[in-house]
């Protein structure tokens, strides 16, 4: 991947995500987190190489195919670029209107969700009256709310505490529990070893793969997670 006529930002990109599985994404500031995930979002087209979403080889899938495939992924951008006109509640609940979700089942998750994020007493509030963490917290609340198959999440913790940010990644591994695909790119080293996923890091446009660390002991399979409990929205 390249911006224009640049330096190719990503050269040694080769992995694969098994549906149902959580990995974060880390590497240094530029080092290309933001970019591959513009890839996986189809915001961005590869100048070379091969990305299959969803089974679909994305540089021969027909260019309106491409909003259908893109439906099916939730982002949370760096960036939040949430609409601010809108309420936060009438941000969350647009992917499922856009759905053809019912009224009285949309206004109950919404407010579920955004009761669980904290923002109870900020769902009439439109986004630039907010904190950047409650802008945040929009939206992972948007991203989410329709159970999409595949989560790209870019520094979602990065404007909130730390207890909120263990809350949030809480809520992302539910969702991941539910079935979706979870990425979420982070340079907090402290989730990264209290959330024991598989890492994948970029350096100098290269990728690597890293295991969960056994940070947590030999914690098996079965093991319940420390989060299940809490994790109810
Ligand atoms: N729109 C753009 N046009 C040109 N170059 C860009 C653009 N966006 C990013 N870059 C360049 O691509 C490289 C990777 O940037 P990217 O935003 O993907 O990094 P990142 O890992 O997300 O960094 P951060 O941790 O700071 O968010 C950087 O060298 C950056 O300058
Ligand atoms: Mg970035």
């Amino acid at each position: 991947m390249r911006y224009g006529t640049g330096p190719e930002v990503l050269r040694e990109v080769t992995f694969s995500l098994a549906p149902g599985s959580f990995h974060f994404l880390t590497g240094r500031s530029g080092a290309g987190k933001s970019s591959l995930l513009k890839l996986m979002y189809l915001a961005h087209r590869p100048s070379r190489g091969l990305i299959t979403l969803f089974d679909e080889d994305i540089a021969t899938a027909p260019r309106k195919r491409l909003p259908l495939l893109r439906r099916r992924v939730g982002v949370v951008f760096q960036e939040f670029r949430l609409l601010n006109h809108l309420s936060a509640f009438d941000n969350v609940a647009l992917p499922l209107q856009v759905a053809g979700v019912r009224d009285s089942t949309v206004r109950k998750n919404v407010r579920e969700l955004l009761n669980w994020t904290g923002l109870a007493d900020h769902m009439k509030a439109r986004p630039p009256t907010l904190s950047g963490g409650q802008q945040q917290r929009v939206a992972i609340a948007r991203a989410i709310i329709a159970k999409p198959s595949l989560l790209l999440a870019d520094e979602p913790t990065g404007n909130v505490d730390e207890a909120m940010g263990v809350r949030l990644l809480y809520l992302f591994e539910e969702l991941n529990r539910m079935g979706t695909t979870v990425v979420i790119a982070t340079h907090s080293e402290a989730l990264i070893s209290r959330f024991q996923h598989p890492v994948l890091h970029l350096e100098d446009g290269v990728l690597t793969t890293r295991q969960a660390s056994a940070a947590r002991g030999s914690s098996s399979d079965d093991a319940p997670s420390p989060s299940a409990a809490e994790a109810k929205p």
